[in-house]
C-alpha cells in the first residue's frame, strides 16, 4: 500500500526547519491546517512565531520547495499567519522542555556544550576577528556553533557575520539567537539595546544581568559550542562571566608586542582567578609574508608588531598556573582578513586556504576536536591559583 499525498506532505514539511529555532516547524506548532484537493493542490496555512518576522521570506520558500517537490504535488497555496499569545506561550513550554527554570544551560553539570571564552588584554588585537573565524571554521566541521557578543565596547561581532541590521525575534520571553548565512547563531550586547546608535554605559549589575539574560533568555538549542567575545582587560564582565560559567575556557588573544603581551597575561590570570581554565594563547598579527620575496619565491616575515608576544604570554601563564599553556597558532597580518571583517565575510569562508585561514582552521580542529562529552571536559581539577 502506498502512503497517501496528504501524508507524504506531511513529512515534506517535517523536513523544514524553523531558521532561527533550527527545529522542524511540525514539532513548534507553526503548522496550522493542510489540505489537499484532489487535483493535488496543497493549501496550507503556517504560523510565524511573530508578526514582521524577519525570516518569513526563508520559511516561504522552504516550505514552498519542501512541498511543491512531493510527487504528485501540482500546486501549492501557502498562506502565512502569526501564532496568537497562547500558541507562542505554548511554543515556549516546548522550547523549555517543560521546565519553568531559569539556569544557564551551559552550566548545568551533564551540559555537553564547550564553552570558549575568547579574552584579550586590550582592544584592537583581533580578538573579534579570531572569534568569528573561530566559529565558522567549527561550523564547517560540522559543530552547532553559537555566539555570544559580549563586548561592550566594540560588539562587532553581528557586523562580521553579516548581520548588522538584524534583531533578535522574541517569543514570549524567550530570544531567539540571528542566525547566519554559515549556521552559526549569534546574539550581541548590542542586540539588547533599545536603540542601536545608543552608547552602552551600563557598569556592574547591569552587566551581569544583559550576561546571564544572554545566556539564559535566549533559545540557543542543542550547542556543541559556544564561543563568547569578551570585552578586553579585567572588567565586570570577566568577573560575571567566571561566576556564572566557571567551566568555561579562556582563549588569550594577543600582538607581539611587549605591551600588549604583558596586559594579555593580566586578562589570562584574571580568568584563572576565577577558577576558568586558559587552553592556550593565539598570536595575532604575528607578521607580514614580505610581497617582494613572495614574488621570488622566498619567504620573509616583517615583523611590524614586533615579535615573542605569544610565547611570552604563554610561558608566563604556564608558570603561573603549574600547567602547560601552548601557544595555538600565530596569525599573520592579512589585508583580506580585515576586509572579510569589513565586509560580513570572514576569510576562513571567504579564503580558507590563505595562511591565516589555515592557521584559524588549524586552531579550531584543536578546540573542537576535543569532542563533545566528558572525554573533553574539564572537571574541576585545575590548579588554583596562588594570585
Ligand atoms: N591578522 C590580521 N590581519 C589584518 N587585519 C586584521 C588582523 N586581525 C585583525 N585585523 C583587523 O584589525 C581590526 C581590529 O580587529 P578586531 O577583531 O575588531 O579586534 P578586537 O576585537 O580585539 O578589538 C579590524 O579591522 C580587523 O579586521
Ligand atoms: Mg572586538
Ligand atoms: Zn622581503
Amino acid at each position: 500500500m502506498s502512503t497517501s499525498l496528504l501524508d507524504r506532505v506531511n513529512a515534506a514539511l517535517a523536513t523544514v526547519q524553523d531558521p532561527e529555532i533550527k527545529r522542524p516547524i511540525t514539532d513548534l506548532g507553526m503548522v496550522d491546517s493542510v489540505d489537499v484537493s484532489d487535483e493535488g493542490v496543497v493549501s496550507l496555512k503556517v504560523l510565524l512565531t511573530v508578526a514582521g518576522c524577519p525570516l518569513k521570506d526563508t520559511i516561504n520558500r522552504d516550505v514552498t520547495t519542501a512541498v511543491g517537490g512531493v510527487d504528485g504535488v501540482t500546486g501549492v497555496a501557502l498562506e502565512l499567519g502569526v501564532m496568537s499569545a497562547e500558541q507562542r506561550s505554548g511554543l515556549q513550554d516546548t522550547l523549555r522542555g517543560g521546565q519553568a527554570q531559569r539556569d544557564i544551560p551551559f552550566a548545568q553539570p551533564d551540559s555537553l556544550t564547550q564553552v570558549f571564552a575568547i579574552a584579550s588584554g586590550k582592544g584592537g588585537v583581533g580578538k573579534s576577528s579570531v572569534t568569528v573565524n573561530l566559529a565558522l571554521a567549527m561550523s564547517a566541521l560540522g559543530r552547532n556553533v553559537g555566539i555570544v557578543d559580549a563586548d561592550i565596547y566594540g560588539h562587532s561581532v553581528p557586523a562580521m557575520l553579516g548581520v548588522a541590521d538584524q534583531r533578535p525575534t522574541q517569543v514570549e520571553d524567550l530570544i531567539m539567537p540571528v542566525p547566519t548565512a554559515s549556521g552559526v547563531s549569534v546574539i550581541s550586547i548590542g542586540m539588547l539595546k533599545p536603540r542601536r546608535d545608543q552608547v552602552v554605559a551600563w557598569r556592574g549589575p547591569m552587566l551581569d544581568r544583559a550576561l546571564v539574560q544572554m545566556l539564559t533568555d535566549v533559545y540557543w538549542g542543542d550547542l556543541d559550542v559556544l564561543l563568547l567575545d569578551l570585552p578586553p582587560g579585567t572588567g565586570d564582565v570577566a568577573i560575571s562571566l567566571g561566576q556564572h560559567l566557571p567551566g568555561a575556557e579562556v582563549l588569550v588573544v594577543t600582538t607581539p608586542q611587549e605591551a600588549a603581551a604583558e596586559v594579555a597575561e593580566r586578562a589570562g590570570t584574571m580568568a584563572s582567578m576565577m577558577h576558568q581554565r586558559v587552553i592556550g594563547v593565539l598570536e595575532n598579527m604575528s607578521y607580514l609574508a614580505c610581497p617582494h620575496c613572495a614574488e621570488e619565491g622566498t619567504e620573509h616575515r616583517l615583523e611590524v608588531f614586533g615579535s615573542g608576544g605569544g610565547e611570552r604570554v604563554a610561558a608566563t601563564l604556564s608558570k603561573r598556573f603549574g600547567y602547560d599553556v601552548p601557544v595555538l597558532g600565530q596569525v599573520p597580518l592579512d589585508t583580506s582578513l580585515r576586509e572579510g571583517g569589513d565586509t560580513g565575510k570572514p576569510i576562513v569562508e571567504a579564503d580558507p586556504t590563505a595562511p591565516a585561514a589555515t592557521v584559524l582552521r588549524s586552531v579550531a580542529e584543536r578546540l573542537a576536536g576535543r569532542g563533545r562529552g566528558l572525554a573533553g571536559r574539564q572537571l574541576g581539577l585545575t590548579p588554583s591559583t596562588q594570585s
